[in-house]
């Protein structure tokens, strides 16, 4: 592994850092207070190539590795992991497994709007009653010749109700148990197809999370990703590097929670000093600042592998799990070192703290990245 970055990463590393810092910042408190989804700065970010940032330059993407979407998730979530986790479904769940996975059709009709940005998805796997369990899926996809009729509920779906193409992940062949399961491509206006209300959420309160309800909703073949039966898979596949993304979201929590706390620490004055000069505080941010670049390194180390064609299925598992509990704890200790004014909304780490929470639970609780870790070590 190359610990030098290319000039071309270190490109978009400062591009998405001045648009994090330029774009994102100064509404960001609002946009959490009223859950308002970042529909402009979204917008911006398709502009600037980050809505599909791995897509081949055929299908309208950037053509960029995997090392460069961490770079650039790590700046963007630093400011804003709303804006962070709708760009990381976009890139890595939905244009990832399309390229991947999809036929000339369904990427000329979709990937190519997608990873522009002009138009955004979702990837619905989970359900009321199956988030950790993903094969007890009881959203079905019956076969009806031409078509599949897809009845059942999704639950939160981040890009529920601002995504024109869905992911959904359906079971056809419930014999066949996980080797029954359909990917299907839905599109928002399908007949049938009901999004339900946004929920009301502790953290990434930006991005909108909702429920989606099927009921006899007609999926042209066609729209099928894979062979039949390959949909579980596909969503496996999919989550692999999908957990890249969603590390490197936690590794930009952290390492913003640090930085205002180091530039804090030094204005702030108790006892007649900074209170940078307190060994206490001193101790927190040589914490975080260890903690934080033991999680770039596996983020990077995850990515590498991912862009060298090894296996990241650990490597990926491994950066979440600790990216995430480094966002918690290091985001936990920036409120303690800003002490009460890190308890109010205009500190901004409060908002990360809560935000932090999250990555301990999409794409896979902390439970599951344990699980999917320990079968590789184990096999
Ligand atoms: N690549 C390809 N196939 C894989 C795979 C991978 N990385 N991991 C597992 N599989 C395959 C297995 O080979 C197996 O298929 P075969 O029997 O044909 O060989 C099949 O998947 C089932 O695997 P397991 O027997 O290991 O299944 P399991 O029931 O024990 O569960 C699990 C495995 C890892 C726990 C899985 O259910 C899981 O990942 N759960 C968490 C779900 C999750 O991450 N949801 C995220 C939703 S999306 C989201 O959250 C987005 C967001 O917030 C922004
Ligand atoms: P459960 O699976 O019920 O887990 C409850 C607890 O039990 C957890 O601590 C878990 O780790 C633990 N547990 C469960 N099984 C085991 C086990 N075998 N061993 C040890 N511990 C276990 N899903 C999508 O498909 N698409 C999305 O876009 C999406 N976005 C989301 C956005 C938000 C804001 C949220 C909150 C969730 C989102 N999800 C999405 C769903 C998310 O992936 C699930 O919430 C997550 O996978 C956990 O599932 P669950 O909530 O059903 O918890």
């Amino acid at each position: 592994m190359d610990f030098q970055l290319t000039e071309e990463q270190l490109a978009v590393q400062a591009a998405a850092r001045d648009f994090a810092q330029n774009e994102l910042w100064a509404g960001v408190i609002e946009r959490d207070e009223h859950q308002k989804f970042p529909a402009e700065q979204v917008k911006k970010m398709g502009e600037l190539g980050f809505m599909g940032m791995m897509v081949s330059p055929e299908y309208g993407g950037g053509g960029m590795d995997t090392v460069s979407y961490v770079l650039a998730m790590e700046e963007i979530s630093k400011v804003d992991a709303s804006c962070s986790v709708i760009m990381s479904v976009n890139n890595s769940l939905v244009c990832w497994g399309l390229e991947k996975y999809g036929t000339e059709e369904q990427k000329q009709k979709y990937l190519t709007r997608l990873a522009s940005g002009e138009i955004i998805g979702a990837f619905a796997l989970s359900e009321p009653e199956a988030g950790s369990d993903a094969t007890s899926q009881s959203t079905t996809a019956e076969d009806k010749g031409d078509y599949y009729l897809l009845n059942g509920t999704k639950n939160w779906i981040t890009n529920g109700s601002s995504a024109s193409v869905y992911l959904v992940i359906a079971q056809t062949d419930p014999e066949k148990k996980h080797r029954g399961i359909n990917a299907l491509i839905v599109e928002r206006d399908t007949p049938g197809f009901v999004i339900g209300p946004k929920e009301n959420k502790l953290g990434i309160r930006g991005s909108d999370t909702h429920s989606l309800m099927f009921t006899d909703v007609k999926v042209p073949k066609e729209n099928r990703i894979g062979e039949d039966g390959f949909g579980f898979k596909f969503a496996m596949q999919v989550l692999a590097g999908g957990r890249i993304g969603i590390a490197a979201q936690a590794l930009g929590i952290a390492s913003g929670a640090y930085e205002l706390s180091l530039k804090y620490s030094k204005e702030r004055k108790a006892f007649g000093v900074p209170i940078s000069q307190h060994q206490a505080i001193q101790f927190k941010l040589a914490d975080m600042a260890t903690n934080i670049d033991a999680a770039r390194l596996l983020c990077l180390q995850a990515a590498h592998d991912k862009d060298a064609h090894q296996d990241y299925a650990k490597s990926g598992a491994m950066a979440k799990l600790f990216a995430s509990k480094v966002a918690m704890d290091t985001a936990v200790e920036a409120v303690q070192v800003h002490g009460g004014y890190g308890f109010v909304k205009e500190f901004h780490v409060e908002r990360l703290m809560r935000d932090a929470k999250i990555t301990q639970i999409y794409e896979g609780t902390s439970e599951i990245q344990k699980i999917v870790i320990s079968r590789e070590i184990l096999k």
